[in-house]
């Protein structure tokens, strides 16, 4: 599996604007934005293209067209706030939705709600989850589509811990991940450090 660790400069300047705990949610929800739209840039030149003919207003000329279903799987809740930047990349993709929460005493996550399109081996699924702590909700996402059929995979988060790196990697060494940082480490409550809080809670205001 391979970790692409992204080193645009808009990238930096969003995370550090989710970071700043004096953000509100409007602006929070604007650099989440801006930051998907690169992450999902750069984690769509693994589409594969065909060419094709396409006739212009005034003559024939060599075209190209992504081939394959792309599926959107955002973790919610925080993944939410990722879908309509990733969409914007691949308006044709559908989309498959995933509820998980990690226990607070614990921070084992289990799921309350899945609903997903077809998924085979002509499906490119990108998981979206802008934090990646332990791993545990990104590795149960990625089981519970494979085991609906998924096999190419990839999971975009906006910060990593090295934790969760490692946990993603052993669970599914076959799956790429996107990440816009990857930060020192988790804290004794399973909160990665210097991170940006709870992600989720920042973006609807909870
Ligand atoms: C957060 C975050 C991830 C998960 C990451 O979700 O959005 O889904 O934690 O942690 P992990 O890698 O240790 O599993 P949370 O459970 O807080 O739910 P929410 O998105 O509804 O706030
Ligand atoms: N989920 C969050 O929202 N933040 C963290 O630091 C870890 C998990």
């Amino acid at each position: 599996m391979s970790i692409e660790l992204s080193s645009h400069p808009l990238v930096r300047h969003h995370i550090t604007i989710l970071r700043d705990c004096e953000t509100h949610a409007d602006d929070f929800r604007r650099a989440c934005t801006g930051i998907t739209n690169v992450l999902m840039m750069e984690a769509a030149k693994q589409l594969e293209l065909e060419t094709f003919s396409v006739q212009t207003p005034l003559e024939k000329t060599d075209g190209a067209r992504i081939t394959g279903d792309v599926v959107f799987v955002p973790i919610l809740r925080a993944g939410l706030g990722m879908l309509d930047a990733a969409m914007a990349t691949v308006p044709s993709a559908s989309v498959g939705y995933i509820g998980l929460e990690r226990d607070e005493a614990t921070a084992e996550a289990s799921c309350y709600y899945s609903k997903m399109p077809e998924l085979g081996a002509a499906q490119i699924v990108y998981v979206l989850d802008p934090m990646l702590a332990t791993g545990g909700s990104a590795i149960q996402t990625i089981e519970r589509i494979k085991a609906d059929g998924a096999t190419r995979v990839s999971m975009v988060c906006i910060i990593a811990a090295p934790e969760g790196i490692a946990a993603l990697q052993e669970a599914h060494p076959d799956v790429t991940i996107m990440t816009g940082v990857i930060d020192r480490g988790l804290d004794d409550n399973k909160y990665i450090r210097p991170g940006l809080g709870d992600f989720g809670d920042r973006l609807f205001r909870t």
